[in-house]
């Protein structure tokens, strides 16, 4: 049992109290003992409000991303061995390219407080505020180009689930790769890779999500299709805790992909609100609508149109018009 533990009870706990006595029975140590992991942490720069009727309450988190919260206990085998902590670039994934160029290993991961230049997919700017993660792994996969997009929903998968566990958020993904809770974006992903046609050199895959930022900083339209970890989960959110989790997830996942690509699509469409919808998809040279049906083993979205037929669908954005059951032949 480590102070991490206690600050996962802390963080997920409905009430925002958590009993010591609790905490003592569930991990096998004394009352005095999980006292000490509460010190502990208050020495670390949390704000624990301690009342004996109700027990611990987590009040105020450490207002940065703190390396050494990141890789304590980090045992991955590929991502993040390699971390770099940045207090501002212009692009998280921009850098990362760079570095990739230059020969940084496989599984390099950059994180930034803040971006002045972040990137959205389709060419769009992503605001980036500090509170937020925006974060780029470097990977050097031994696969076919157009096998990468499965790097992207490996990604939006590992991001979901590491949300989901450290938060007990319910996140879902939109095709392709849009973070979704209660029907509005908590983040996004954006892959850039070099490439050849049979080989790829190094991709770099973003993760953008909106946690901490005052929502008051985005545009009108974006704001109203958009949410924050931190909104939904009703508390201001530990983000070194979830840059670990992220990159726990990722590590996972990235060699499950590496082993078995077609394992990426089942947990896809474990996550995913898209298929079995009536959606539109656009920003792709033209303009489609019809029912989303599945994923093809390139990770296009294939859609059948109202004239029956189908089609793959490698680029766009997709906007669910409403719920239609999956396969339905109406
Ligand atoms: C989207 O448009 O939904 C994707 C947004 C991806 C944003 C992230 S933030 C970290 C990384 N650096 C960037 O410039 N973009 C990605």
């Amino acid at each position: 049992m480590s102070k991490d533990d206690i600050l996962k009870h802390l963080m997920r706990s409905k009430t925002g109290f958590v009993s010591g006595g609790k905490l003592a029975v569930q991990f096998g140590i004394s009352r005095t003992a999980v006292w000490k992991q509460i010190k502990g942490l208050e020495a670390d720069g949390y704000t624990i409000e301690a009342i004996p009727s109700k027990g611990y309450r987590l009040i105020e988190l450490p207002d940065s991303i703190v390396p050494a919260y990141v890789v304590r206990g980090l045992k991955t085998r590929i991502i993040g061995r390699d971390l770099r902590l940045l207090k501002e670039v212009v692009s998280t994934n921009t850098l990362g390219m760079d570095l990739a160029r230059n020969s940084a290993p496989d599984g390099t991961v950059i994180v930034a407080e803040k971006q002045s230049g972040g990137k959205g997919r389709l060419g769009r700017t992503w605001i980036s505020p500090k509170g937020n993660i925006h974060l780029s792994v470097i990977l050097r996969p031994l696969i076919p180009a157009r096998i990468a997009p499965l790097i992207t929903l490996m990604g939006a998968v590992a991001v979901a689930a590491a949300i989901r566990k450290l938060l007990g958020l319910d996140a879902g993904i939109k095709w392709p790769n849009d973070i979704i809770i209660s029907g509005k974006k908590a983040g996004g992903l954006l892959t850039e890779m070099s490439a050849e046609a049979d080989r790829v050199h190094h991709v770099v895959l973003g993760i953008g999500l909106d946690v901490n930022m005052d929502p008051m900083v985005l545009p009108s339209d974006v704001r109203a299709r958009s949410t924050t970890l931190a909104k939904e989960a009703g508390r201001r959110i530990d983000r070194s805790l979830l840059v670990r989790e992220i990159i726990l997830e990722l590590d996972r996942r990235y060699q499950l992909f590496l082993a078995d690509r077609a394992g990426v699509l089942t947990a896809w469409e474990g996550l995913n609100i898209t298929l079995g919808k009536q959606v539109a998809v656009s920003g792709a040279g033209e303009s489609l609508t019809g029912v989303a049906q599945g994923i093809d083993d390139e990770g296009r979205l294939i859609i059948r149109l109202q004239d029956g037929s189908l089609r793959a669908v490698s680029a766009g954005d997709v906007t669910i018009l409403k719920t239609q059951i999956r396969n339905s032949k109406s």
